[in-house]
């Protein structure tokens, strides 16, 4: 008998309704359409209204992802896990009001931070959870408001960053169901952390005998510095992925990489040898929306009818601790378009 595993089973993904065009960034800093489009490969991205937070996009999604299953009694779920670096507040976490929102009662909810690798590392925590019998269905959410934090006299990180929420149902299964995630690879390098993240707000900063800076509320990245890394730990951890799971990378249909730039996915594409037109490319239309931008991108392109039953995927992130993952899992049909 196949060993259990998480199977997919549903997805949904929401983006608030106000679209910000590179244009429109255009007349409040100094940049252009051709300079954003040009180095990131984003045309536009997604502002929540004022007053609209995190929890609010993982509801959305996290509602449409549990549609999608259809025969799904809410009493089933036994768990959510939000991916989140933009959580409501610093505490409680958003994954209790985000249950309870969503009617699924008073099951294990929990948020985890991981940047933008936040998705991978909850698909693996939900992977977990269902494999050790904790559950027999979690739902689990990639959800960020980001725009507050940013710069706006940073056009390095002004014109990249949008808000969005996907989400996935995953229930228990077996390794040889379509839908079935067979591998997941994690990493960290904290010796890097300095190089993008939101400093304020935090204990650090809260037990500081000195005043805080006004910048230290908004997200900061060294992007320059970034970039190599995120190729190259993706790329790494790429391939341990589909080394588990006994995949070549010719026989991988998709690349869903974090949609950071489109430099780097195509930069990555190159490292795994693996043609562009098998590479998801999502940030166009949203930019980079953080942990949201796989399941995200998962959500357009099966909508688009991209996948068919039985397709190797291979999602792969990077992101701010520094973190990465990934993960190799196949594709349950076109149910969930
Ligand atoms: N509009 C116009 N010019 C801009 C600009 C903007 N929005 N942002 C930066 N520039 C300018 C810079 O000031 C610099 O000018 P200079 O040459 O006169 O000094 C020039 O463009 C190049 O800047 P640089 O930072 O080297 O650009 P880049 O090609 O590295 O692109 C990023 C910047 C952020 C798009 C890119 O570095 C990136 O995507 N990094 C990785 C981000 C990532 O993966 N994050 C993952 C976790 S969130």
């Amino acid at each position: 008998m196949s060993a259990p595993a998480a199977v997919l089973a549903g997805l949904g993904g929401y983006v608030p309704p106000r679209t910000v065009t590179n244009e429109e960034l255009s007349h409040r800093m100094d940049t252009s359409d051709a300079w954003i489009v040009q180095r990131t490969g984003i045309r536009q991205r997604h502002w929540a209204d004022p007053g609209v937070a995190t929890s609010d996009l993982a509801v959305e999604a996290g509602h449409r992802a549990l549609k999608s299953v259809g025969a799904l009694a809410p009493h089933d779920v036994g768990m959510v896990v939000v991916a989140t670096t933009t959580p409501d507040q610093q505490c409680p976490s958003v994954a209790p009001d985000v249950a309870s929102r969503l009617g699924l009662g008073t099951i294990a909810a929990l948020d985890v931070a991981a940047g933008c690798s936040g998705f991978v590392y909850a698909l693996a925590t939900a992977s977990a959870a269902l494999v050790a019998g904790h559950a027999e269905w979690v739902l689990v959410i990639g959800a960020e408001t980001f725009h507050p934090f940013l710069n706006p006299a940073d056009r390095g990180t002004a014109v990249i960053f949008g808000d969005g929420a996907g989400a996935v149902v995953l229930r228990r299964g077996t390794a040889d169901e379509a839908g079935a995630v067979l591998t997941v690879d994690l990493g960290s390098d904290g010796s890097l952390k300095d190089l993008v993240g939101i400093p304020g707000n935090g204990s650090r900063h809260r037990s500081a005998a000195r005043p805080h800076h006004a910048d230290e509320r908004y997200l900061y990245m060294n992007g320059k510095e970034i970039f190599p890394h995120a190729v190259r730990r993706m790329a790494q951890s790429s391939s341990a992925a589909l080394a588990q799971a006994g995949w070549s990378v010719d026989e991988v249909d998709h690349v869903v990489g974090h949609q950071a730039n489109l430099r780097i996915l195509h930069a990555l594409a190159q490292h795994l040898g693996v043609d562009k037109e098998r590479v998801v490319a999502h940030l166009d239309q949203v930019g980079n929306t953080s942990a949201a931008s796989i399941p995200l991108a998962l959500a357009d392109a099966a909508a688009k009818g991209r996948f068919q039953l039985h397709d190797r995927l291979l999602l792969t992130a990077f992101g701010a601790g520094l973190t990465w993952g990934s993960a190799a899992l196949t594709w349950p049909g076109t149910a969930l378009a």
